[in-house]
């Protein structure tokens, strides 16, 4: 495990780009698990302003993103299909047809979760990455639970995390309560993880999952098992290392 400390979220997202930028350049035609959630927004703009210098071209990239609300749909500004767009995609010369987020309409989640593993192992293994850390310790929607799930499930999302992400809505009743998310399994078997912390709020969960027993109730501890993982964390989500 590498622990790259930076001064502010500002520095970490510079790093994070500069770490997925090279990941581009050295395979243009990558597989990127990407990430939503506030944390990952400041190097999705560097990405792109490194892709308007003519520093990175994402012509032959493929990606994958971790999770979607189930129920939304894929205009819903809250949805991370919407928000990929918003914040990524419709700002570089990335082919759309090669991006991947769950199907949040589909109501047979035994049919989309099928779908969306389908879709991941079709692309075959996942060359980086990218994670936020929930306040909970979720990584993509796998909330603190009794076990590792293996694959895309549909999660019940836990009451912090609805009560986290209600920021976004415009009250806490129009949150989703369901999600569909890669497992465990699919993000572990990434060649590379990237995992991404700013902020004081996840201090105390940061230093759990860095040093802290590897169990489902803290999921992205599992991460300590993981064979090529580097965390791009700032000094306040590092404080209390
Ligand atoms: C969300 C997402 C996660 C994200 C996390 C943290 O609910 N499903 O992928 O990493 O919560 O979000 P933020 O970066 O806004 O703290």
């Amino acid at each position: 495990m590498k622990i790259i400390v930076t001064k502010n979220y500002d520095d970490m997202s510079r790093k994070v780009a500069n770490i997925i930028g090279a990941q581009v350049i050295l395979k243009p035609e990558s597989i990127l698990g990407l990430a939503t959630g506030s944390t990952p927004i400041g190097a999705y703009k560097e990405l792109i302003a490194s892709y308007n210098n003519g520093d990175l071209d994402f012509s032959k990239i493929s990606t994958v993103n971790l999770d979607e609300y189930k129920g939304l749909t894929r205009d819903n500004d809250q949805s991370y299909y919407y928000f990929m767009n918003e914040n990524l995609f419709k700002h570089v010369n990335i082919d759309i047809s090669k991006t991947n987020v769950p199907d949040g309409t589909q109501t047979d989640a035994k049919q989309e979760c099928e779908n969306y593993n389908n879709i991941i192992s079709n692309l075959g293994s996942i060359d980086m990455q990218l994670l936020g850390l929930g306040n909970n310790g979720h990584i993509g929607f796998n909330e603190p639970s009794d076990e590792f799930k293996t694959s895309t499930f549909c999660v019940d999302l836990a009451q912090s995390t609805i009560d986290s992400n209600a920021r976004f809505f415009e009250s806490i009743d129009d949150v989703p309560k369901q999600a569909y998310t890669m497992g465990i399994g699919n993000i572990m078997s990434a060649s590379k993880v990237l995992v991404a912390v700013s902020g004081e709020a996840k201090a105390d969960i940061l230093k759990a999952v860095l040093t802290g027993p590897v169990t489902p109730q803290v999921p992205a501890s599992i991460l300590q098992f993981h064979p090529d993982v580097t965390f791009v964390v700032d000094e306040a989500a590092y404080s209390k290392m």
